[in-house]
């Protein structure tokens, strides 16, 4: 049982332009995330049993940026635009079917790691 329907994760890291490593907010992350979360509101999709818009820190993601992903069905994104949110919005979170063309590359470790099933210590 999930608290919300759909959770989505924006990190809104910000590096130094210098840096190492490019920062999602650097690609206006704060910005498109506010969009986002104004849009579900605006659905009237908001809150408990709905949809949830939250800021993340690093989601160490950060050369395939910038970095959305929603939950439960942990899927990565990463956007430009409003436009681009708006699709996501409309066919993945209203819908239940994740925009392709919008995905981050699957990891080839992850493919193989496996979390162990919680332990149901009885009651
Ligand atoms: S700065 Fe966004 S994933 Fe690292």
């Amino acid at each position: 049982m999930t608290f919300y329907a759909r959770h989505l994760f924006f990190c809104t890291n910000r590096r130094a332009e210098d840096a190492d490593r490019p920062s999602c907010e650097n690609c206006g992350a704060s910005r498109l995330r506010a969009y986002a979360k104004t849009r579900i509101k605006e659905l009237g999709m908001a809150g408990a049993g709905g949809v949830r818009v939250n800021t993340a820190g690093c989601l160490d993601r950060c050369e395939e940026g910038p970095c959305l992903v929603v939950y439960p069905e942990a899927v990565w994104y990463t956007y430009v635009d409003e436009e681009d949110l708006d699709e996501i919005i409309e066919s993945h979170v209203i819908n239940g079917r994740p925009v392709k063309r919008l995905f981050l590359p699957e990891p080839p470790e992850t493919v193989a790691r496996v979390i162990p099933a919680p332990v149901d210590e009885g009651g």
